[in-house]
């Protein structure tokens, strides 16, 4: 199945959950990186890992609610912040402080770590994934839909992928199977962190996990998160 369109939101859950995709160059190969949009329960709406936004996905936003939370769920994924940020001047962004340090123009209103952003959207967990301070990567889970949103936390090649990733994920094992990213095995600095991490999600309901690199993943979300890294030495 193919859900999501190039650049354009379409709907992952009804009223809840949007998504789009866009293509970006990264270390020589070319992939899909997914943003998504979530209607919060005053509804208003969440950005997760937000893509510079073209005029029609300002477009579909605006007619979908007002922005009021930009959030970046890594060290990786901020490029497109500054421009959403200057589309939606009235959206905080929550972010952490390993993003503003590689990027001068991403302001931060709100600290990932900061429980300011539970009380405020009491609706979402942030769940961090310890151990690896290369990637610094937090979750983020939904309970009114019981989705769970990464980035790289997991990622995945597919038939729809451009050639240069297919051929780098059949190199790298990551080619129809969900694999901690090639980059981040080797950068795993505490295996008991990440393994209480990956348990703290067991303890959750998941009925979808969408990440930034594949597709949404609907059948045995968890057990498939929790095999990949398993695969890499983090037993949880
Ligand atoms: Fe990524």
């Amino acid at each position: 199945m193919r859900a999501v369109q190039q650049a354009v939101l379409s709907e992952i859950v009804d009223g809840r959950i949007w998504a789009s995709e866009r293509s970006v160059w990264f270390s020589g190969v070319r992939l899909r990186a997914r943003t998504s949009v979530i209607r919060l329960d005053d509804g208003r709406l969440l950005v997760f890992s937000p893509a510079p936004p073209s005029d029609g996905w300002l477009r579909q936003v605006a007619d979908l609610g007002d922005v009021s939370w930009l959030v970046v769920p890594n060290c990786f994924h901020h490029l497109g912040t500054p421009v959403a940020a200057a589309a939606f001047p009235e959206a905080k962004i929550l972010a952490p402080r390993s993003a503003a340090a590689r990027n001068p123009d991403l302001r931060i209103d709100v600290e990932i770590h900061d429980p300011a952003f539970a009380a405020a959207v009491p609706e979402c967990a942030l769940l961090p994934l310890e151990g690896v301070p290369f990637l610094d990567e937090t979750l983020l889970y939904h309970r009114p839909t019981q989705t769970l949103f990464g980035a790289d936390v997991v990622l995945r090649a597919d038939e729809h992928d451009h050639w240069t990733w297919r051929f780098a994920a059949r190199v790298t094992g990551c080619y129809n199977r969900w694999s901690v990213p090639h980059d981040v095995r080797k950068k795993v600095v505490d295996k008991a962190a990440a393994s209480r991490s990956l348990r703290a999600l067991q303890t959750l309901p998941i009925k979808r996990l969408i990440v930034a690199h594949g597709e949404v993943i609907e059948s045995e979300p968890l057990a498939q998160l929790v095999e990949a890294w398993r695969r890499v030495g983090v037993e949880s």
